[in-house]
């Protein structure tokens, strides 16, 4: 299948770039810009796109482009920092600018008919900037404070962009990524859900043959594909088992398992093992511990599941390319990696399970695509996503099935009152919504009784990537109504507070 490869040049938004080209169904993928030549042409890439990145290519020990890119005469798009890398390995002049641009520009095409028509306005954000092209380049656009705001090559088929095109503040700068990814490279929009299932079904076929394999179904979309796939490829030779650790949400095990089996057919063991993971948590307060706990018992409970069923070599996991992205990366993101997944790296090392990983190259919506493709249920596939660890990272201090039970009704309300107005579910804004409970208590008046009660904070976010996101601008009256319900149905919460913090300075979850 065509591709292109991108090169991290340490760029917040490489993920982006990745995201807005498997958009146009042509397969990518991300690679740090130092990473080894058999690595990056072992995906036979049609082209090249560099990111932006936080460096300046003067700077000791700047990245840059390796050689073999150069040598491999295939196009280049150079995005920012990628650009000033292209400009200066070609012998051009990269210089600090006056001042350093960030935010909203226009630009002007200079010539028409270019990957440029399509753009005015974009997104900037550079210290240095270009002030000699390189032989044979000419200039393609310029802004207010950048002459050169875009270059190209086009006999070499390397082109620059000052600004970013990969994100939402340029309009229409996915164009311009189509653009280069179509016409410019020749890369064929084959990547499409067919073609995606037909793919992995074959490669889990070969990494498995005969053998047995087991899946953990959580209930959350990505295990339940991923599953879905695996039961695609080799049928009966799946054992799914879904746990009950009695960290999930109101009414999710039966739904879960209902949905599993009609729509897969597989079989599907369900393990009631809510007792052990209580138990295990028991006088646990610390966040990075809570995670530990669940991640760890997870894989007992298989382990003790895979013993009965005579030990499968294989388990399914449903990791996704930017769990993937964001483990890998050295320096990048170091944000996501403040908290344990326990999806990756989290794994005890004794674990005895090779892994089946039939998403790990998927986006989330590449990953409901397929999971629509594959006829699963639109109650499964537009799920929010739910934390591995459960109820753990939002029953904040200690879990107990009490405060469980508490957060439960409480999730549940608001649950639904957000469903009902359309807030939450397919093609709604509302990305992720839940509520937390606080080990904090505080005075109310019921009636005439004083109460000292818990508190529960609502978290709505809207986000495109998880990576970043914004807190949901619900109406007043929905917050009301959930508040009112939350403190009038659920015994022990007397207060309601709603979460006005974005992601970053805050992450999404609580723990
Ligand atoms: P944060 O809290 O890091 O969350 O902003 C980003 C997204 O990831 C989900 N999340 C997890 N998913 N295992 C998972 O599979 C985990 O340990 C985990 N922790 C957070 C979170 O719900 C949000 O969608």
């Amino acid at each position: 299948m065509d591709s292109i490869a991108i090169l991290d040049f340490g760029s917040q938004y490489a993920q982006i770039i990745a995201r807005r080209v498997r958009e146009v169904q042509i397969y990518c993928e991300l690679f740090a810009w130092d990473a080894p030549q058999e690595k990056i042409l072992s995906i036979q890439p049609k082209g090249f796109i560099l990111s932006g990145g936080p460096r300046s290519v003067y700077e000791e020990g700047a990245p840059y482009i390796q050689d073999f890119i150069l040598k491999s005469n295939l196009p280049i798009l150079g995005i920012c920092y990628g650009m000033q890398a292209l400009t200066y390995a070609l012998g051009g002049q990269v210089d600090p600018s006056a001042h350093r641009e960030y935010g909203p520009a226009e630009i002007q095409p200079l010539i028409p008919g270019t990957m440029l028509d399509a753009i005015s306005k974009v997104w900037m954000s550079h210290g240095d900037r270009i002030t000699r092209m390189p032989e044979g380049f000419i200039a393609l656009a310029k802004s207010g404070n950048s002459p050169l705001a875009a270059i190209g090559n086009f006999q070499r088929k390397y082109f620059g962009v000052q600004f970013h095109p990969e994100v939402h503040h340029t309009p229409n700068g996915a164009e311009l990524l189509k653009h280069f990814a179509i016409d410019i490279c020749e890369a064929k929009p084959e990547w499409t859900p067919a073609s995606i299932i037909e793919e992995s079904v074959a490669r889990i076929r070969e990494q498995v043959g005969n053998e047995r394999v087991l899946a953990a179904v959580s209930g959350g979309v990505d295990s339940s594909v991923a599953s879905a796939l695996v039961h695609k490829a080799i049928g009966d030779q799946l054992v799914a088992v879904f746990v009950d650790t009695g960290l999930l949400r109101k009414d999710e095990g039966a739904q879960v398992t209902a949905a599993f089996r009609e729509h897969l057919g597989a079989e599907l063991i369900a393990v009631d093992a809510s007792e052990e993971f209580i138990s295990a948590l028991q006088g646990e307060t610390d966040p990075e511990k809570k995670r530990k706990i669940v991640g760890e018992k997870f894989i007992r409970v298989f382990e003790v599941q895979a013993k009965k069923l005579e030990q499968p070599h294989f388990l399914v996991q449903g990791t996704i390319y930017p769990d993937v992205v964001e483990s890998s990366a050295p320096d990048r993101n170091k944000a996501e990696k403040i908290k344990t997944h326990h999806n990756v790296g989290g794994l005890p090392k004794d674990m005895q399970f090779e892994l089946v990983e039939p998403l790990r190259y998927l986006f989330k919506d590449e990953v409901r695509a397929v999971g629509e493709a594959l006829g699963l249920p639109e109650v499964l596939v537009w799920r929010q996503p739910f934390p591995g660890p459960g109820l753990t990272v939002r029953c904040l201090g200690e879990v107990t099935r009490e405060r469980l039970s508490r957060l439960r009704a409480a999730d549940a309300i608001l649950i639904e009152e957000l469903s009902k107005a359309g807030f939450l579910g397919k093609g709604a804004q509302t990305s992720q919504a839940f509520v937390v409970l606080l080990p904090v208590r505080s005075v109310g008046v019921m009636g005439d009784y004083r109460t000292y009660q818990e508190a529960a904070a609502i978290r709505a976010v809207t986000t495109e990537d998880f990576m970043t996101a914004d807190w949901a601008r619900l109406p007043h009256d929905l917050l009301a109504q959930v508040a009112n319900r939350i403190v009038n149905e659920v015994d022990g919460i007397n207060r309601v507070v709603y979460d006005i913090t974005s992601k970053p300075p805050a992450t999404i979850e609580w723990e």
